[in-house]
């Protein structure tokens, strides 16, 4: 199945390093990363699941509930838990899906038969309260993920929500920000009356909205 923007998250049951859980249910409403690893007791996942444990704060502070997978099963999952806290100095804090069978794993199109018949690739899921699909991300097995990044593009994605405004290249919090071209002067005058920098028509800076 190919997910795409803006569709419906699917659904499903699984077990968890913190129980069974019912996808929709959990997520309740908040914003949701699931993102999937390729293996159990692999060394780059391992980094990986301890950065985002560090995170887990950042997570927190902007309403964003965090969810990993990986195909092996829940014993598994406690024994490698193990590790990542006495390698990477941090506990797992959020649930890590057992999905031995795939079922996820295959609605969701984490596994990549070109790249690897049995292993998922390091897809990331961004969803939003509505269970939107709002951003994905594929990466090879071989390369850790950078989870600041997706901090950034979820402070992005909750802006551009709440203003009618985008982000530009490399934007971080607190910086300029874009207002969309379909917004015409007119509304964009009522919406940011402390104005804008127009570079050309359709290229309009403006503050950020709350900073
Ligand atoms: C890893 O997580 O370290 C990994 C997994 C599969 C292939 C290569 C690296």
């Amino acid at each position: 199945m190919t997910l795409r923007l803006g569709d419906t998250a699917p659904d499903f049951e699984a077990q968890t390093t913190e129980g069974e859980l019912h996808f929709h249910e959990w997520a309740g409403e908040s914003w949701i990363v699931l993102f999937s690893h390729p293996k159990n007791f692999t060394p780059v996942c391992t980094t990986e699941l301890g950065a985002v444990a560090k995170l887990k704060p950042e997570f927190d502070r902007r309403n964003v509930k965090v969810i990993g997978l990986s195909v092996d099963a829940v014993d598994d999952h406690h024994r490698w838990a193990q590790d990542i806290q006495e390698t990477q100095g941090a506990a797992l804090n959020f649930p890590l899906i057992a999905d031995h069978d795939r079922r996820v794993a295959d609605l969701y199109g984490m596994v990549h038969p070109n790249a690897s018949d049995t292993l998922t690739v390091r897809s990331v899921f961004v969803i939003d309260p509505q269970k939107k699909l709002r951003l994905t991300l594929t990466y090879p097995a071989s390369t850790g993920r950078n989870f600041a990044e997706i901090l950034r593009a979820i402070d992005s994605l909750q802006l551009t929500n709440a203003h009618s405004v985008a982000t530009p290249s490399d934007w971080q919090h607190g910086e300029d920000v874009i207002i969309v071209p379909s917004l015409s002067d007119e509304e964009a005058k009522r919406r940011f009356p402390d104005g804008w920098r127009a570079l050309k028509p359709y290229l309009r800076v403006t503050r950020q909205p709350g900073s």
